[in-house]
């Protein structure tokens, strides 16, 4: 699965420090977690693993919550990250078409992250660009009017300019 967090000592000296603030107050386990994911990006049980030990809250009851908000992630996000919009005008025009053909494509379903750690699949929601539904995303590039066949070729061109990118 996808990539492995490195954390550095200062990450965790920051992630203490929110925990030092947020323990005076009550209800400290989500503004911790919402600072973790701040910090790393993700809530590996690594991560997991430090806010309970220095809480007292058990792990299981931390990793409930991790995996119940979708607002928070397990897994590092990928280099690059390939959104499908599922709002409702790109809905209505075949989105969830094309999202089962880009998890077919790259292999995982939506939030995972490909075993190259290249890429990761979101289902986005509306991001503006309704006039050109169905949109998706490639980092912060946005394309519309998408259909099964150029969603596929878009993948590979995007797969082969990072790897160029990669190589050079
Ligand atoms: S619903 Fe997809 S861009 Fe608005």
């Amino acid at each position: 699965m996808g990539k492995r967090l490195n954390i550095t000592e200062e990450q965790k000296k920051e992630l203490l420090q929110e925990i030092k603030t947020h323990m005076k107050l009550p209800g400290p386990l989500m503004p911790i977690l919402h600072e973790a994911q701040r910090i790393f990006g993700c809530i590996p049980v690594e991560v997991q693993k430090i806010v309970s030990e220095n809480t007292d809250i058990p792990i299981a009851e931390i990793n409930g919550v991790v995996t119940f908000y979708s607002s928070f992630t397990l897994d590092p996000k990928g280099d690059h990250v390939i959104g499908v919009c599922l709002g409702t005008p790109c809905y209505v025009r075949g989105a969830q078409t094309i999202l089962d053909a880009v998890k077919v494509e790259l292999g995982i379903d939506v939030g995972q992250t490909t075993p190259d750690g290249l890429f990761t699949l979101d289902a986005i929601r509306c991001i503006g660009t309704c006039g050109m539904a169905p949109v998706m995303s490639f980092d912060e590039e946005v394309i519309g009017e998408i259909n099964v066949t150029k969603a596929k070729k878009l993948i590979k061109d995007f797969r082969s300019r990072t790897w160029h990118y990669k190589k050079f």
